[in-house]
């Protein structure tokens, strides 16, 4: 008992911070923007594609930190609306790789309680992709781990005009009101229906932007960027986004 109240007292006599207090502030919901592949090829002379496979090896460690440090939700942004604008084989490579990662990675990702989960458009997702990720969704439905949610095919803007289209036929049919309409109404129709807001958005490669995703969830987001590639990128930098993130003061609006 004098044991534990001297520790307790000790924890005021300095600067360190309580154990507790960093626990608490571990990012619920982190987004990663995983950018750089490309130019990370480039720069050791390899095509393209030789980026994104290394870039795929960076997950499983993220993933596997992310878990063990107790963030909820890690939210990746695999293929956008947009890149379907790349050459075809680039285009051809990028949708094999959920199906080359989970066919290794989907036992592990079970041994670690993992929840993977889909956000995105799924048509025009070749059938084999597509299969693949329903198939690890299907196969880790009941874990209460990490929700690993891959963006696929996902463009925040194509996700904001479908839930205002399911709305407008709503009320356009009687069921629902103009007064109905408020933030909560819009986050049901959203593809993130189920999911919290990002507390942490990560983009890697030096790039300052958004490139169309979860416009409407980030708005009172911290965001962390780096300039390291995709890649390159490891637990050490994941761990000083959060160490940045756990000395933001967030206000949402306030003072
Ligand atoms: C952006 O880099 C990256 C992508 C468009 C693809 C990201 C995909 C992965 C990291 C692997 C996905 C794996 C699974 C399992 C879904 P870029 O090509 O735009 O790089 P650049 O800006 O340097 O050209």
């Amino acid at each position: 008992m004098l044991e534990k109240f001297s520790k307790w007292k000790a924890s005021f006599s300095t600067n360190e911070p309580i154990d507790s207090k960093s626990v608490t502030e571990i990012p619920k919901h982190v987004a990663i923007i995983m950018d750089g592949n490309g130019r990370w090829a480039k720069q050791k002379g390899l095509p393209r594609i030789a980026g994104h496979r290394e870039g795929m090896k960076v997950i499983n460690k993220i993933v596997r930190q992310a878990n063990n440090l107790g963030v909820e939700i890690l939210t990746l942004y695999a293929f956008s609306t947009e890149n379907w604008k790349r050459p075809k084989t680039e285009v051809d490579y990028l949708m094999k790789l959920p199906e080359r990662f989970l066919g290794i990675e989907l036992p592990k990702l079970i041994e670690q309680n993992v929840k993977v989960r889909l956000m995105g458009s799924l048509e025009n997702l070749p059938e084999h992709t597509l299969l693949a990720v329903q198939k690890a969704v299907h196969e880790t439905r009941n874990n209460t781990g990490l929700v690993l949610n891959f963006a696929l095919n996902y463009g925040s803007r194509f996700e904001i005009l479908e839930a205002m289209k399911a709305i407008a036929q709503q009320v356009q049919s009687g069921q629902l009101k103009e007064q109905d309409i408020n933030e909560e109404l819009l986050n049901k129709y959203l593809m993130t229906s189920d999911l919290r807001d990002p507390d942490l958005l990560i983009r890697t490669s030096g790039e300052i932007r958004l490139s169309n995703f979860m416009l409407w969830q980030l708005a009172y987001s911290e965001f962390w960027f780096t300039d390291v590639l995709w890649p390159d990128f490891n637990e050490e930098h994941f761990a000083d986004a959060i160490a940045v993130y756990q000395k933001r003061a967030r206000r949402y609006g306030g003072i």
